[in-house]
């Protein structure tokens, strides 16, 4: 069977991609984001996962105001790598895994979640910056991402979004898909996004470092409670763009501490808490208070 070994957490900001590409990774500014990697790095070599689930947020790059699916499930074998603006990133080109994918698609669908399949679509720095952080910088005429990866893109754009709560049943729903799929895979739940950060408006620039590092103690030590925070609250603590926080939710409620259905005991034991294996905080990035825990199942 198909187990969840780990879960990694980490903000996506783009300009991170972007001091990485343009080889500024080394300079004062950035060389304090990527230090709190390093050890990342070395770990995502280690643990060797056969397939990453990401979840993320696209920026209105593969989906317009004409079609926004709250919850999308990549089944594609292949994602090009979208052009927001100034070219797609020079990295090499996701590589999917329709099996597993359709296979979760299955199961968490018949569990009542509406997902939206796709098929085709190219992915933005919300999949391909946590990629970056955690595999450094790879030429994508050589190269390759470490494992194929199913793209989770999570509708935290455009209102209404979904409450943390249904992603954190979410997350149990997909652990639940993946432990029933009959091959022997090595699976990793990546939760994206965050941390506090407002890119508009008045409180353009506002960071909350007290709110996130309580968010990291909670989403490590209380998930459930963390889960029932109504989205107005990371909206007023964390910023407009810190409600990107809810798709973490999804990655915690997918670990083995927390029981497969919402009635509890499914699992039959009380499974131990997750290790904590790493934790970074790290202000500033760009607007944006940079974020990153490594949960591995005990
Ligand atoms: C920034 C952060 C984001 O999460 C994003 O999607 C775009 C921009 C920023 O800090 O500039
Ligand atoms: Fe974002």
């Amino acid at each position: 069977m198909a187990r969840i070994t780990a879960s990694v957490y980490t903000s996506h900001v783009p300009a991170i991609g972007a001091a990485l590409d343009l080889g500024k990774d080394h300079e004062p500014y950035w060389q304090k984001v990527f230090a709190g990697y390093e050890f990342s790095r070395q770990w995502l070599k280690a643990s060797k996962p056969d397939v990453i689930f990401l979840v993320y947020n696209d920026h209105a790059n593969a989906f317009s105001l004409e079609l926004i699916p709250t919850f999308a499930i990549g089944t594609a074998a292949a994602y090009a790598i979208a052009d927001e603006g100034w070219g797609p990133r020079p990295v090499p080109e996701v590589k999917g895994h329709p099996e597993l994918a359709s296979h979760i698609a299955h199961s968490v669908i018949q569990d009542d979640f509406d997902l939206t399949i796709v098929n085709r679509m190219d992915v933005d720095h919300g999949l391909t910056v946590p990629l970056s952080l955690m595999c450094g910088r790879l030429d994508p005429a050589r190269d390759a991402w470490p494992c194929p990866v199913i793209p989770f893109a999570v509708n935290v754009v455009q209102y209404p979004v979904p409450s943390g709560r249904r992603c954190f049943e979410l997350g149990r729903a997909i652990r639940k898909a993946v432990e029933s799929y009959d091959q022997p895979l090595n699976v990793q739940v990546w939760g994206t996004g965050g941390m506090s950060h407002q890119l508009q408006g008045p409180r353009a620039g506002l960071i909350n470092a007290a709110w996130d590092n309580r968010f990291l103690d909670r989403l490590v030590a209380e998930p459930a409670a963390l889960a029932a925070t109504p989205h107005i609250e990371y909206v007023r603590e964390a910023g407009s763009e810190g409600i990107e926080l809810v798709m973490w939710l999804i990655a915690r409620g997918a670990m083995s501490d927390v029981a497969l259905s919402a009635a509890g005991g499914a699992t039959g034991t009380q499974a131990r808490a997750p290790r904590v294996v790493h934790r970074f905080y790290h202000v500033p990035a760009s607007n944006t208070a940079v974020g990153h825990l490594i949960l591995e199942s005990a």
